[in-house]
């Protein structure tokens, strides 16, 4: 029998990287996209296809977790046998800006969801496993190193956010036997990483200053540490959870922490330039409050589901490098033709 998965955040980093894997393990698979005035589907391109061929097997519904009949009609018609609920307002920055939001999408959306599989699973007996993507930032001040028993300290609105939305897992877990699992993954990245955070921030500023499109890159406290992994090896994690036996919470990560500085120092290296005479500290890029140092404790995951990271510290930022420099270069050429791109710093957090 294939396999139907539900995914919301599609769109995002780790939404494409999952609808990839799932894809390639024969599920078939529907993911809710949000209407945009501009395109959104960058990430997902080439996974679309037009669902007038045959054998199709990816399917894209507008919705929203904001809208909770949205959310209940995608269930009841997709019947999906797993649920990855990946969508949020996921910019622990932009949180401070917007906590009214973050915690309607982050933490009242997850409710949603659950609702309306409880609802669907009582009235058809239809079993639905459920992943919530939790975060380390819900460790906040808690010190180093987490693991799935250290207590939550948040930091932020979308902190708080997530914080509900583990817990809303758990309850339903034990509340009505759902099949709900919570993964704690620590921050992960790739070339599909938005390039508001800070890793993506880096890579693409220091490969555009070596093809001589920008000169600066404006960075807030470069202290922080943090665990960084590649999303690609974290949404495997994700599947594994909803394949077990029983229904759990993982702490996902690396083991290693590595400040900004040192994510700073090492790309610019490998791009053989020296940051000191182009990064620069703007204070609008701190926060109210930081999170200071995340560092996880995988030791369940690596017991209980065989998972363990691939990509080293060094080898991210490589292939992070190798990505935006092509893209660096071909934004040259095209402004050799005569043709404007984008600058990134126009709009970042
Ligand atoms: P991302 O790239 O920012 O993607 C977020 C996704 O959520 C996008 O597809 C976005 O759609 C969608 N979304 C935003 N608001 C929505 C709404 N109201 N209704 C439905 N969808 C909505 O994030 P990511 O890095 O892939 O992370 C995936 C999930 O894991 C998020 O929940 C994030 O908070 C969590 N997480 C991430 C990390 C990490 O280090 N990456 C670590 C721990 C937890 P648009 O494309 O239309 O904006
Ligand atoms: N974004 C950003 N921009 N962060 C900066 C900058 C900057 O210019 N300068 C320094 N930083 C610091 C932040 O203050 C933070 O300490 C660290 O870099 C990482 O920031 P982000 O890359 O924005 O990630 P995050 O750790 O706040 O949140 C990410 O990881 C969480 C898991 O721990 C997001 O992906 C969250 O969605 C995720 O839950």
């Amino acid at each position: 029998m294939t396999k139907i998965a539900l995914i919301s955040g599609v769109t995002g980093q780790d939404g494409s990287y999952l609808a990839e894997l799932l894809l390639g393990k024969g599920y078939e698979v529907h993911a809710v996209i949000r209407r945009s005035s501009s395109f959104n589907t960058e990430r997902i391109e080439h996974l679309y296809v037009d669902p007038h061929e045959p054998g199709v097997k990816f399917f894209l519904h507008y919705g929203d977790l904001a809208d909770a009949s949205n959310l209940r009609r995608l269930v009841e018609r997709v019947k999906p046998d797993e649920v990855y609920n990946l969508g949020a307002q996921s910019h622990v920055k932009v949180s401070f800006e917007e906590p009214e939001y973050t915690v309607d999408v982050d933490a009242l959306g997850t409710l949603r969801f659950l609702e309306a599989i409880r609802d669907y699973r009582e009235r058809t007996g239809h079993e639905v496993r459920f992943y919530q993507a939790s975060s380390s930032e819900m460790f906040g001040a808690a010190p180093p190193p987490q693991n799935e028993t250290t207590p939550f300290h948040p930091r932020s609105p979308y902190a708080c956010a997530k914080l509900y939305s583990h817990w809303q897992t758990i309850n339903y877990r034990e509340s009505y036997g759902m099949f709900a699992c919570s993964g704690i993954l620590f921050n992960h990245e790739s070339e599909r990483r938005g390039e508001t955070f800070v890793t993506r921030k880096i890579t693409r500023a220091a490969t555009r200053i070596q093809m001589g499109l920008q000169d600066k890159l404006y960075l807030g406290n470069l202290s922080a540490k943090r665990d960084w992994g590649f999303a690609g090896d974290y949404v495997e994690a994700m599947w594994r959870m909803l394949q077990a036996d029983q229904p759990d919470d993982f702490v996902i990560a690396t083991g290693e922490a590595y400040s900004v500085q040192e994510f700073v120092d090492r790309t610019f290296a490998m791009l053989e330039l020296d940051p000191r005479r182009h990064v620069e500290i703007d204070p609008r890029y701190y926060r109210p409050a930081e999170v200071d140092a995340l560092l996880g404790d995988a030791s369940k995951a690596r017991t209980k589901l065989g998972w363990s990271p691939t990509v080293t510290f060094d080898g991210l930022i490589r292939r992070m490098v190798e990505h935006d420099l092509m893209l660096a270069r071909r934004e040259k050429l095209l402004l050799g033709a005569g043709h404007g791109a984008g600058s990134t710093q126009g709009q970042d957090t």
